[in-house]
Protein backbone atom coordinates (compact mmCIF):
# COMPACT_ATOMS: atom_id res chain seq x y z
CA UNK A 1 0.00 0.00 0.00
CA UNK A 2 3.05 2.24 -0.61
CA UNK A 3 2.18 4.39 -3.23
CA UNK A 4 -0.73 5.77 -1.85
CA UNK A 5 -0.69 5.72 1.55
CA UNK A 6 -0.74 8.71 4.23
CA UNK A 7 -1.59 11.13 5.26
CA UNK A 8 -4.78 9.81 6.19
CA UNK A 9 -7.56 11.56 5.69
CA UNK A 10 -5.97 14.87 5.78
CA UNK A 11 -7.69 17.19 4.58
CA UNK A 12 -6.06 19.15 1.55
CA UNK A 13 -4.55 22.67 2.45
CA UNK A 14 -6.73 24.34 0.24
CA UNK A 15 -10.70 23.33 0.68
CA UNK A 16 -12.00 20.42 3.06
CA UNK A 17 -11.29 16.51 2.58
CA UNK A 18 -12.77 14.25 -0.07
CA UNK A 19 -14.33 12.29 3.12
CA UNK A 20 -16.16 15.23 4.47
CA UNK A 21 -17.60 14.45 8.01
CA UNK A 22 -16.66 10.94 8.02
CA UNK A 23 -12.72 11.43 8.31
CA UNK A 24 -12.91 9.97 12.04
CA UNK A 25 -15.21 7.44 11.64
CA UNK A 26 -13.09 6.14 8.52
CA UNK A 27 -10.27 5.42 11.30
CA UNK A 28 -12.53 4.07 13.49
CA UNK A 29 -13.44 1.11 10.42
CA UNK A 30 -10.37 1.16 9.79
CA UNK A 31 -9.51 0.03 13.78
CA UNK A 32 -12.06 -2.32 13.94
CA UNK A 33 -10.69 -4.17 11.11
CA UNK A 34 -7.25 -4.35 12.01
CA UNK A 35 -8.55 -4.98 15.32
CA UNK A 36 -10.26 -8.23 14.29
CA UNK A 37 -6.60 -9.68 12.04
CA UNK A 38 -4.70 -8.76 14.92
CA UNK A 39 -6.94 -10.61 17.52
CA UNK A 40 -7.08 -13.90 15.07
CA UNK A 41 -3.13 -13.69 14.62
CA UNK A 42 -3.32 -13.35 18.73
CA UNK A 43 -5.71 -16.94 18.44
CA UNK A 44 -3.83 -18.45 16.05
CA UNK A 45 -0.36 -17.98 17.70
CA UNK A 46 -1.76 -19.49 21.48
CA UNK A 47 -3.71 -22.36 19.79
CA UNK A 48 -0.66 -23.66 16.86
CA UNK A 49 2.64 -21.58 17.54
CA UNK A 50 2.36 -20.35 14.24
CA UNK A 51 0.94 -16.59 13.74
CA UNK A 52 -1.93 -15.93 10.54
CA UNK A 53 0.50 -13.81 8.59
CA UNK A 54 4.25 -12.69 8.40
CA UNK A 55 3.03 -8.81 8.41
CA UNK A 56 0.34 -6.73 7.76
CA UNK A 57 -0.07 -2.98 6.39
CA UNK A 58 -3.16 -0.67 6.18
CA UNK A 59 -3.69 2.83 5.04
CA UNK A 60 -6.62 4.80 4.43
CA UNK A 61 -6.09 6.24 0.73
CA UNK A 62 -4.79 9.84 0.64
CA UNK A 63 -6.38 12.60 -0.40
CA UNK A 64 -4.60 13.37 -3.89
CA UNK A 65 -5.25 9.41 -4.81
CA UNK A 66 -8.57 9.39 -3.70
CA UNK A 67 -9.11 12.61 -6.13
CA UNK A 68 -7.68 11.16 -8.77
CA UNK A 69 -9.31 7.84 -8.58
CA UNK A 70 -12.62 9.68 -8.69
CA UNK A 71 -11.13 12.02 -11.81
CA UNK A 72 -10.63 8.79 -13.75
CA UNK A 73 -13.85 6.95 -12.82
CA UNK A 74 -15.54 10.01 -14.08
CA UNK A 75 -17.05 10.70 -10.52
CA UNK A 76 -17.54 14.06 -8.94
CA UNK A 77 -15.23 14.21 -5.80
CA UNK A 78 -17.41 14.11 -3.15
CA UNK A 79 -17.53 11.72 -0.11
CA UNK A 80 -20.27 9.32 -2.06
CA UNK A 81 -18.13 8.76 -4.77
CA UNK A 82 -15.33 8.20 -2.14
CA UNK A 83 -17.30 6.04 0.62
CA UNK A 84 -19.97 4.69 -1.63
CA UNK A 85 -19.12 4.67 -4.70
CA UNK A 86 -15.04 3.53 -4.96
CA UNK A 87 -14.54 0.82 -2.28
CA UNK A 88 -11.08 1.21 -1.24
CA UNK A 89 -10.92 4.57 0.87
CA UNK A 90 -10.09 1.71 3.52
CA UNK A 91 -7.18 -0.56 2.10
CA UNK A 92 -5.29 -3.31 4.32
CA UNK A 93 -3.00 -5.89 2.56
CA UNK A 94 -2.07 -8.83 4.56
CA UNK A 95 1.25 -10.49 3.78
CA UNK A 96 1.17 -14.35 5.36
CA UNK A 97 3.93 -17.12 4.98
CA UNK A 98 1.71 -19.97 3.18
CA UNK A 99 -1.24 -20.06 0.70
CA UNK A 100 -3.33 -22.26 3.28
CA UNK A 101 -2.76 -19.10 5.70
CA UNK A 102 -4.48 -16.55 3.51
CA UNK A 103 -7.43 -19.02 2.65
CA UNK A 104 -8.14 -19.34 5.78
CA UNK A 105 -7.63 -15.71 6.78
CA UNK A 106 -10.09 -15.02 4.30
CA UNK A 107 -12.83 -17.51 5.54
CA UNK A 108 -12.27 -15.79 9.19
CA UNK A 109 -13.52 -12.13 7.50
CA UNK A 110 -15.88 -13.38 5.95
CA UNK A 111 -17.33 -15.25 9.11
CA UNK A 112 -16.77 -11.42 11.22
CA UNK A 113 -20.29 -10.15 12.73
CA UNK A 114 -20.77 -7.18 10.60
CA UNK A 115 -18.16 -7.65 8.05
CA UNK A 116 -20.11 -8.73 4.57
CA UNK A 117 -18.74 -9.52 1.42
CA UNK A 118 -19.54 -6.89 -1.68
CA UNK A 119 -16.80 -8.78 -4.08
CA UNK A 120 -14.05 -11.39 -4.12
CA UNK A 121 -11.30 -11.75 -6.57
CA UNK A 122 -9.22 -14.81 -6.59
CA UNK A 123 -6.27 -13.87 -7.91
CA UNK A 124 -4.20 -16.94 -6.69
CA UNK A 125 -6.62 -19.48 -8.49
CA UNK A 126 -6.95 -16.90 -11.82
CA UNK A 127 -4.16 -15.23 -11.83
CA UNK A 128 -4.10 -11.86 -13.72
CA UNK A 129 -2.37 -12.18 -17.36
CA UNK A 130 0.92 -10.47 -16.46
CA UNK A 131 1.58 -12.87 -13.52
CA UNK A 132 0.12 -10.99 -10.80
CA UNK A 133 -1.23 -13.34 -7.73
CA UNK A 134 -3.38 -12.04 -4.40
CA UNK A 135 -6.16 -12.43 -3.00
CA UNK A 136 -8.62 -9.48 -2.77
CA UNK A 137 -11.93 -9.28 -1.16
CA UNK A 138 -14.54 -5.96 -0.74
CA UNK A 139 -15.73 -5.97 2.50
CA UNK A 140 -18.84 -4.28 3.81
CA UNK A 141 -18.05 -3.14 7.66
CA UNK A 142 -21.90 -1.98 9.35
CA UNK A 143 -21.26 0.55 11.73
CA UNK A 144 -23.72 2.22 14.52
CA UNK A 145 -22.58 5.65 12.84
CA UNK A 146 -23.43 7.34 9.56
CA UNK A 147 -22.22 7.05 6.43
CA UNK A 148 -22.15 9.10 3.23
CA UNK A 149 -25.10 7.33 1.80
CA UNK A 150 -27.04 8.85 4.69
CA UNK A 151 -27.66 5.63 6.49
CA UNK A 152 -27.64 4.55 9.93
CA UNK A 153 -26.43 2.24 10.85
CA UNK A 154 -23.79 3.00 8.27
CA UNK A 155 -21.89 0.82 5.68
CA UNK A 156 -18.02 1.36 5.00
CA UNK A 157 -16.55 -0.79 2.61
CA UNK A 158 -12.85 -1.97 3.02
CA UNK A 159 -10.93 -3.50 0.20
CA UNK A 160 -8.34 -6.68 1.40
CA UNK A 161 -5.77 -7.86 0.57
CA UNK A 162 -4.07 -11.43 1.12
CA UNK A 163 -1.00 -12.82 -0.76
CA UNK A 164 1.94 -15.14 0.58
CA UNK A 165 5.54 -13.47 0.80
CA UNK A 166 6.40 -14.54 -2.43
CA UNK A 167 2.90 -12.81 -4.50
CA UNK A 168 4.04 -9.97 -2.11
CA UNK A 169 7.74 -9.33 -3.66
CA UNK A 170 6.97 -10.07 -7.01
CA UNK A 171 3.83 -7.22 -6.77
CA UNK A 172 6.07 -4.79 -5.69
CA UNK A 173 8.89 -5.47 -7.88
CA UNK A 174 6.53 -5.43 -10.74
CA UNK A 175 4.89 -1.78 -9.82
CA UNK A 176 8.38 -0.49 -9.61
CA UNK A 177 9.06 -1.84 -13.39
CA UNK A 178 5.54 -0.53 -14.58
CA UNK A 179 6.54 2.96 -13.79
CA UNK A 180 9.55 2.78 -15.35
CA UNK A 181 9.33 5.50 -18.48
CA UNK A 182 12.72 4.67 -20.33
CA UNK A 183 12.43 0.82 -21.11
CA UNK A 184 12.81 0.72 -24.74
CA UNK A 185 10.23 -1.35 -26.52
CA UNK A 186 12.19 -4.29 -27.25
CA UNK A 187 13.46 -4.60 -23.28
CA UNK A 188 9.91 -4.31 -22.25
CA UNK A 189 8.44 -7.10 -24.21
CA UNK A 190 11.08 -9.20 -22.28
CA UNK A 191 10.92 -7.84 -19.04
CA UNK A 192 7.10 -8.35 -19.33
CA UNK A 193 7.51 -12.00 -20.32
CA UNK A 194 10.63 -12.33 -17.67
CA UNK A 195 8.15 -11.07 -15.21
CA UNK A 196 5.74 -13.31 -15.67
CA UNK A 197 7.96 -16.39 -15.72
CA UNK A 198 9.53 -15.22 -12.65
CA UNK A 199 5.73 -15.00 -11.59
CA UNK A 200 4.96 -18.78 -11.94
CA UNK A 201 7.98 -19.88 -10.40
CA UNK A 202 7.37 -18.00 -7.27
CA UNK A 203 3.78 -19.73 -7.50
CA UNK A 204 5.37 -23.28 -7.85
CA UNK A 205 7.06 -22.13 -4.82
CA UNK A 206 4.72 -21.32 -3.18
CA UNK A 207 3.23 -24.48 -3.36
CA UNK A 208 6.49 -26.66 -2.71
CA UNK A 209 6.42 -24.53 0.68
CA UNK A 210 2.59 -25.52 1.63
CA UNK A 211 3.72 -29.20 1.12
CA UNK A 212 6.83 -28.82 3.07
CA UNK A 213 4.41 -27.09 6.23
CA UNK A 214 1.93 -29.80 5.50
CA UNK A 215 4.22 -32.41 6.13
CA UNK A 216 6.34 -31.48 9.08
CA UNK A 217 2.32 -30.79 10.44
CA UNK A 218 1.77 -34.51 9.87
CA UNK A 219 4.24 -35.61 12.23
CA UNK A 220 3.13 -33.05 15.16
P1 LIG B 1 -9.95 -0.26 -9.22
O1 LIG B 1 -11.10 0.32 -9.91
O2 LIG B 1 -8.73 0.63 -9.23
O3 LIG B 1 -10.28 -0.73 -7.83
O4 LIG B 1 -9.54 -1.46 -10.09
P2 LIG B 1 -9.93 -3.01 -9.97
O5 LIG B 1 -11.03 -3.20 -9.00
O6 LIG B 1 -10.06 -3.54 -11.35
O7 LIG B 1 -8.60 -3.50 -9.37
P3 LIG B 1 -8.18 -4.86 -8.67
O8 LIG B 1 -9.12 -5.24 -7.60
O9 LIG B 1 -7.85 -5.86 -9.72
O10 LIG B 1 -6.80 -4.36 -8.06
C1 LIG B 1 -6.75 -3.33 -7.11
C2 LIG B 1 -5.38 -3.27 -6.46
O11 LIG B 1 -4.69 -4.54 -6.57
C3 LIG B 1 -4.41 -2.29 -7.09
O12 LIG B 1 -4.58 -1.02 -6.55
C4 LIG B 1 -3.06 -2.89 -6.71
O13 LIG B 1 -2.74 -2.61 -5.35
C5 LIG B 1 -3.32 -4.37 -6.83
N1 LIG B 1 -3.03 -4.89 -8.18
C6 LIG B 1 -3.95 -5.30 -9.10
N2 LIG B 1 -3.36 -5.73 -10.21
C7 LIG B 1 -2.03 -5.57 -10.03
C8 LIG B 1 -0.87 -5.84 -10.85
O14 LIG B 1 -0.96 -6.29 -11.99
N3 LIG B 1 0.34 -5.55 -10.29
C9 LIG B 1 0.49 -5.06 -9.04
N4 LIG B 1 1.73 -4.80 -8.60
N5 LIG B 1 -0.58 -4.79 -8.25
C10 LIG B 1 -1.82 -5.04 -8.74
MG1 LIG C 1 -10.82 -2.54 -6.91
Amino acid sequence: MASDATPAAAPQAHGTSIYGPFSQQLSQVMDLIVERIETFDAEQRSTTGEGAYEHFNHRIKSEASMREKCERKGLPPTPHSALVDIHDAIGCRIVCRFVDDMYALADHLRSQPGFSVIEEKDYVRHPKPNGYRSYHMILDITTPFIDAAGRTPGHYPAEIQLRTIAMDSWAALEHQVRYKKDIGHANAVIVTQELKRCADELASCDLTMQTIRNLMNEDR
